[in-house]
């Protein structure tokens, strides 16, 4: 990368953060986030991030690539220096038999950001970085964090205890300043974040991000279902339960979705094959569990509606404005 040193690197999350309104990411999430969400974040003034996968065939893919660019384009045409970065999530993982396809079209379409999952960074670094990108690295324990740093990530992102999805079981508390101690770039903070003072918390921790999945999905421009948003609205922490059950890698569900699906939350083994890494595969059969049994994080007691999300982002900024200014 030409411009590979840490205070570049610095400069570049000054100039991004410049051009938000919250320190914040809509985080990508399976089934849940595409071209509609991560645009109306975008517009909003958070960066906006959907999984590569959820776009099939790959047509599809080029198709929101299109989509995002364009309308991102406009956008900053009417707002100059409103509109947030957009972010690319690519699952490095060795199955992911779309791997190479996908990373053709991140080299096309140029994303700021390029979120990796389920590997090592160093498969994308030299690739997105040639076209002046920034790789972040999801991890979700010091152990990795320190490896993806290694692997010559330029920021990452910690996974927390509570998340939704394949959730890490470290809390931020403990995350962000033990990762601090050996790295210096961009630290996104990511688990239960769903309101303004959550967003300021990661920063008096040390991160320069919040990173906030669950709290998007009941948006009217997310891609999940009218069930799964009002259960989102109608659940609290007591119903999040973490199980490696459907797809052998500890993720945080919705009971009543488990228990809609006709299968006892109270009785579940854990599956000894992992299938996680099917997402992307043919067959995509954990895509069935993830349509079906519902996903969340724990902070879910501040949804109380279902919103578009610049009232979501107007809603936000209050409550991290107030957050900020209190003594
Ligand atoms: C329904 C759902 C699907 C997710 N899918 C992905 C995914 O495809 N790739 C990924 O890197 N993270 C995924 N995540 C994790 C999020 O990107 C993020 O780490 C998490 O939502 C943060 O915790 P929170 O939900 O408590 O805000 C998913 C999370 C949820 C809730």
């Amino acid at each position: 990368m030409p411009d590979s040193s840490r205070a570049t690197i610095a400069e570049r999350v000054a100039a991004i953060k410049a051009r938000l309104t919250l320190p914040a990411f809509q985080a990508p999430m399976f089934l849940v986030s595409g071209p509609e969400l991560v645009i109306a974040a975008c517009k909003a003034g958070v960066i906006g991030s959907f999984p590569t996968m959820n776009a099939r065939p790959i047509e599809v893919l080029e198709e929101w690539f299109e989509r995002i660019t364009a309308e991102l384009a406009e956008a900053e045409k009417e707002s100059p220096g409103k509109v947030a970065p957009w972010a690319a999530n690519l699952i490095v993982h060795r199955t992911f038999e779309r791997f190479d396809e996908d990373l053709a079209l991140v080299q096309k379409y140029k994303p700021d950001i390029v979120i990796t999952a389920l590997g090592s960074p160093k498969r994308v670094t030299e690739r997105v970085h040639d076209y002046g990108g920034l790789v972040f690295a999801d991890v979700n324990s010091v152990v990795y964090a320190k490896k993806a740093a290694e692997a010559g990530a330029d920021g990452l992102v910690l996974v927390s205890a509570g998340a939704g999805g394949h959730t890490g079981f470290t809390t931020g508390f403990s995350f962000v300043p033990a990762v601090r101690s050996f790295f210096d770039g961009p630290i996104i903070l990511g688990g239960g974040i769903v309101d303004g003072p959550g967003i300021r918390a990661a920063e008096v921790l040390g991160a320069d991000f919040a990173y906030l999945g669950t709290r998007f999905i009941p948006t009217t421009e997310s891609m999940a279902n009218d069930k799964y948003k009002q259960m989102l609205v109608d659940s609290t922490e007591e119903d999040v339960i973490l199980t490696a059950h459907f797809t052998g890698v500890p993720a945080n569900y919705l009971r009543p979705s488990i228990e809609s699906a006709g299968i006892d939350p109270d009785k579940l083994s854990v599956r000894k094959e992992k299938k996680f890494d099917s997402r992307g595969d043919k067959k995509n059969e954990a895509a069935k569990a993830w349509r079906d049994i519902f996903s969340a994080g724990q902070g879910l007691r501040a949804i109380e509606q279902v919103q578009s999300v610049s009232d979501l982002v107007a809603d936000l900024k209050a409550g991290y404005d107030k957050a900020k200014a209190a003594p």
